[in-house]
């Protein structure tokens, strides 16, 4: 089973970007444990700061790979293309987002890529990401 782990802008910088918001773990360091709880999983990951380069990567693995966990950062609040890539792959999505962003400024109530994705985990810290690839795991074995 193989599953990719996406990231948007502003998320290589975990750890040190606003650890009262998104924590102080950087995501390496959190995807090493993950790898360690999946061994079974080939897991991926891969971040990038441009548009292009997440179409892109969308596009690349979204007709073979099993799942794609996506955090878009702020694209989830602007991006019609990145809705539209995902509409147009046929790997299931499923989005995520480390911060409640219900609670925070209107402008991150809304997004673009949700209608697009199978579901969306909102506000449960880095273990947001762990818990998409146990429901890809558990949507396979089912
Ligand atoms: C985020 C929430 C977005 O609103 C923000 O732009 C991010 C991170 C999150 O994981 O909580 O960059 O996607």
């Amino acid at each position: 089973m193989r599953i990719l782990i996406l990231n948007g802008p502003n998320l290589n910088l975990l750890g040190k970007r606003e650890p009262d918001v998104y924590g102080s773990r950087s995501f390496e360091d959190y995807f090493a444990e993950l790898k360690l709880l999946f061994p079974e999983i080939q897991l991926e990951y891969f971040q990038s700061n441009h548009e292009g380069a997440l179409i892109d990567k969308l596009h690349e693995v979204g007709f073979s790979a099993d799942g794609i966990v996506l955090n878009a950062g702020a694209y989830t609040h602007t991006s019609v293309a990145l809705a539209d890539a995902i509409g147009a792959i046929t790997t299931p999505v499923v989005e995520v987002h480390i911060s409640n962003v219900h609670k925070r400024e209107a402008f991150r109530h809304h997004s673009y890529i949700a209608p697009k994705c199978a579901g969306s985990i909102v506000g449960l810290g880095l273990e947001g990401y762990r818990l998409a690839i146990e429901w890809f795991i558990l949507k396979k074995n089912v």
